[in-house]
């Protein structure tokens, strides 16, 4: 884990409220996996006070990219970003997605800007591996398809692809996959990963989620991210920790 000061090269606005940062972060770029998280201090003053944290979106030679919409100040200030202005990194963090073992197709199961770790898992899916990317959001705007492939679309309100969302478009096409030998890597709202999880326990498939919430230090020492276990012995864990993502047999979402 490092605190490195980073210059940024491009902020570019991708879609309606979506940006794309690359940064020049050759220490980072070295390390990161898909699915690890970046906590970014976005200020040289003490407001936010916070740093906030960003998945990995991409990782380029020894640039690395960030996707974010603007929610709060956080998100503001790092989208006002030039080429030239530095930003304060502590990372990688997390744990990452298992892109290991003898699943042949992975899923890409992303809802709204849960799409944001997926171009990096896409680059990184190798040995001739199959991907799917199952792409859904409330409406057309909210379908973030950047660096994604092989894509299935939804929207809840029918403007693009599939009405309905992106898990009842992912039943809507499972005779087009080979269950027993995929795995899921999914990422999107805690309401969507619920109906994921049920999903994929029902249809005894591989899945695993990185989950968001709130965050502090980013690294197991406030304890402010706590997730419900599955397992009696260990009750919570920390998502900053021992996630973001996690198998969904091993937590209650
Ligand atoms: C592991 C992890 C990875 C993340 N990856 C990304 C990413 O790749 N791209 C991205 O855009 N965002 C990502 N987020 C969410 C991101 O950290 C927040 O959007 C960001 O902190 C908002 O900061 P802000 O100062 O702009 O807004 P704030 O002022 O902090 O918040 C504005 C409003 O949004 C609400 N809010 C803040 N965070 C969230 C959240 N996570 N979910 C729902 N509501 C929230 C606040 O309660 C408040 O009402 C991630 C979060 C986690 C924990
Ligand atoms: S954010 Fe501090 S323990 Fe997780």
């Amino acid at each position: 884990m490092f605190i490195v000061n980073s210059p940024v090269l491009e902020t570019k606005q991708v879609h309606e409220n979506i940006y794309i940062q690359k940064i020049h972060s050759p220490e980072i770029a070295r390390l990161i996996k898909p699915g690890q998280f970046l906590n970014i201090r976005v200020s040289e003053n003490t407001f936010p006070l916070l740093r906030r944290p960003f998945s990995i979106c991409d990782v380029d030679g020894e640039n690395i990219s960030l996707m974010f919409n603007i929610l709060g100040e956080g998100t503001r200030i790092l989208s006002h970003k030039h080429p030239g202005d530095f930003v304060d990194i502590l990372g990688p963090l997390g744990n990452g997605f298992n892109l290991e073992g003898d699943h042949k197709t992975a899923i890409i199961v992303a809802g709204g800007l849960g799409a944001a770790p997926f171009p990096f898992l896409t680059r990184k899916i190798i040995n001739n591996k199959k991907i799917i990317s199952f792409v859904g959001g409330r409406t057309k705007q909210d379908v973030i398809t950047y660096g994604l492939e092989n894509l299935v679309l939804s929207s809840d309100d029918g403007s693009i692809g599939f009405t309905g969302n992106v898990v009842q478009s992912l039943e809507n096409n499972l005779d087009k996959i080979e269950i027993a030998s995929s795995k899921v890597f999914a990422c999107g709202p805690n309401a969507m990963l619920r109906v994921l999880k049920d999903f994929c326990l029902k249809h005894n498939i591989d899945c695993e989620v990185s989950t968001e919430c709130a965050m502090a230090c980013g690294f197991g020492i406030c304890q402010g991210c706590p997730i419900e276990s599955t397992s009696n012995s260990d009750k919570y864990l920390l998502v900053c920790k021992d996630g973001p993502v996690f198998n969904v047999k091993d937590v209650v979402i």
